[in-house]
């Protein structure tokens, strides 16, 4: 049986020793203020014992995590059928902010956790949902079993004045028809989504539900088997963007990072994991925290292959 305080506690050393800590982003304002110095992981095993070390109750910008998050409540309430007319499935191998391709592919985005798949999901909930925001924060607040979980509104308004990007993007997607709401209201809600603050407790308990079969830690069912073998394919396959292919090489689990810094990745059945350091390495992908979890599921002996 391993110790996993122990691996845990040999990581943080590690990482807390290491100069090169990488860059925070500076495109959104409000995320180039945090400290890169943090440093935290919780795991939580699914028969019970979670184990935690350094700034793991500390909140931190989930970012594209939250792309996660949103396809599963799409599929929750679409089903997968319709949302795949609307975009692949296939990895990128491109930034996660590359635009060059949508345009090749007629406004169909790779896959849904580039940023251009991630707006059409946020335009999938608009035109499904009453209160769009509201009900996407109480999903998120369920899943994770904590109902304090909220948007960080100034990091949202922070991407809103500099996202020219994103903007883009989702004025291309509206011009090849995948944008049904305005490019305002979809950007709106995808920001908000992106600005979700969360611990690294919050967030993997927020996982649970995809290392359980769809079953959350309150015990309600939110995804079937086959919707969660689904995601988790696709955060295996796309998750980190043109890194994908050297996160399943490394680390082999399926799981999803954030320009917030945040990383959370699961072997189904057995745990979830989430660390958070700010810097990223020139992928967008937290630097120490790929290094964390190649430590991890090396020193555990836990991976899927
Ligand atoms: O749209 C953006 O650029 C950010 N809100 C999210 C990007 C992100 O987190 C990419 N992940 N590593």
């Amino acid at each position: 049986m391993c110790d996993f305080q122990k691996i845990l506690e040999s990581i943080k050393e590690k990482a807390e020793k290491t100069s090169e800590k990488g860059k925070v982003p500076t495109y959104i304002p409000e995320l180039a203020k945090v400290d890169k110095n943090h440093f935290g992981i919780y795991l939580n095993m699914l028969e019970g014992n979670d184990y935690c070390v350094g700034d793991w109750d500390i909140k931190f910008s989930i970012q594209s995590i939250s792309k996660v998050l949103s396809l599963a409540m799409a599929f929750n309430c679409l089903g997968a059928n319709k949302i795949l007319k609307r975009m692949d499935v296939e990895p990128s191998g491109n930034p996660f902010n590359y635009l060059s391709l949508l345009e090749l592919e007629e406004g169909i985005p790779r896959n849904p956790f580039i940023n251009s798949g991630a707006i059409v999901i946020a335009d999938i909930l608009i035109s499904e949902l009453k209160n769009p925001k509201e009900e996407f924060l109480q999903f998120v607040r369920d899943l994770a079993n904590d109902q304090t979980i909220d948007f960080n509104y100034e990091v949202a308004a922070s991407e809103a004045k500099t996202g020219y990007t994103n903007f883009a993007a989702a004025n291309l997607l509206k011009s090849f028809n995948n944008l049904e709401n305005d490019v305002d209201e979809v950007l709106d809600f995808y920001f908000h989504q992106c600005s979700i603050e969360m611990n690294c407790k919050q967030l993997s308990n927020a996982f649970y539900l995809f290392a359980n079969k769809g079953k959350c830690l309150n015990n309600k069912t939110y995804l079937t088997s086959s919707q969660v073998k689904r995601i988790n394919a696709i955060m295996l396959t796309c998750g980190f963007y043109d890194e994908a292919g050297e996160f399943a090489f490394e680390v082999g689990l399926p799981g999803k990072s954030g320009v917030g810094g945040g990383i959370v990745a699961l072997l189904p059945g057995t745990f979830i994991i989430t660390c958070w350091s700010p810097g990223l390495n020139p992928k967008g992908n937290s630097k120490l925290g790929m290094l964390a979890l190649e430590s991890f599921t090396t020193q555990s002996n836990l991976s899927i292959f």
